[in-house]
């Protein structure tokens, strides 16, 4: 086995994902570069590897079984196993319905990313995961999707409402743990970060924090030592409410 981690950033051509690459990069990884148009990740990749960083564009779209399987024995033919795989691709559909005004096909589509191209993505790869030392997944997720938080009616997400994306991500953290269980007695760890509310094209740039900031949590439960945690959710101060 090669010393470098070999690490696969899913939506990693913009935004946190971006972030994320850029910080595993920065720790001596391989960053395969996620991201559904070809373009697209090369750009990025190309961006990161003038930093230095050792960065490979990776053609994967997350909902595409076809892309998902191709990508997969792309990963096995040129590297042999995955030691990190950030489930980063996401989508927030929602442009101001309330949960009773809210379409079922848009939860479909939501879904779709959110919640079961996770599924599809970490099942294709989980093969390639069980080979490496120290395997990490991490799901990113959301405050939005933590019910403690939401439930909370004088807490920060308290105004955001938002039916299909807040019950995605709740879904993901419930696929978080449900992997971490079957995998517990392995040396693979899976864990949910919440970037924070971050500037990016997700959501029309309002968010307060910069994708670098939201990057934190994320390359921090890629880079677990073997004694850290596994099926909990982080954010950058800490563990989070479910
Ligand atoms: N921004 C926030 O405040 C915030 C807060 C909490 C959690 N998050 C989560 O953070 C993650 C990254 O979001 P972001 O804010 O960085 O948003 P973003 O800038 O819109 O980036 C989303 C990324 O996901 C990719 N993507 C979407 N559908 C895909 C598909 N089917 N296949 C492959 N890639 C796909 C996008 O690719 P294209 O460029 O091709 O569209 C893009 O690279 C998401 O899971 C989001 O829910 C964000």
């Amino acid at each position: 086995m090669s010393e470098a981690k070999i690490a696969l950033v899913t939506g990693a051509n913009k935004g946190i994902g971006y972030e994320i690459a850029r910080g595993l990069g920065g720790t001596g990884a391989t960053v395969l570069v996620g991201a559904r148009h070809r373009g697209r990740g090369t750009a990025a990749a190309e961006k990161l590897a003038a930093e230095g960083i050792r960065a490979v564009p990776l053609e994967l779209d997350v909902t595409d079984p076809v892309s998902v399987s191709a990508a997969a024995a792309t990963v096995e033919r040129e590297h042999g196993r995955l030691d990190v795989l950030v489930n980063n691709a996401g989508v927030l559909l929602e442009r101001g319905q309330r949960p009773s005004q809210t379409p079922v096909a848009l939860l479909e589509r939501t879904y779709a990313t959110n919640v079961y191209a996770v599924v599809l993505v970490t099942n294709a790869l989980l093969p390639l995961i069980r080979r490496a030392a120290s395997g990490r997944i991490v799901n990113v997720s959301s405050g939005l999707g933590s019910l403690g938080i939401t439930s909370d009616p004088t807490g920060p997400y308290a105004a955001f409402p938002l039916l299909a994306y807040n019950s995605s991500k709740s879904a993901l953290n419930a696929v978080t743990v449900s992997y971490a269980n079957e995998l517990r007695d392995t040396r693979i760890k899976v864990n949910a970060a919440d970037p924070g509310y971050c500037a990016t094209d997700l959501n029309g740039h309002a968010g307060p924090r910069t994708p670098e900031q939201g990057a934190i949590v994320a390359v921090r439960l890629a880079t677990l030592p073997d004694d850290g945690p596994t099926a909990r959710f982080f954010s950058e101060d800490g563990a989070e409410p479910w």
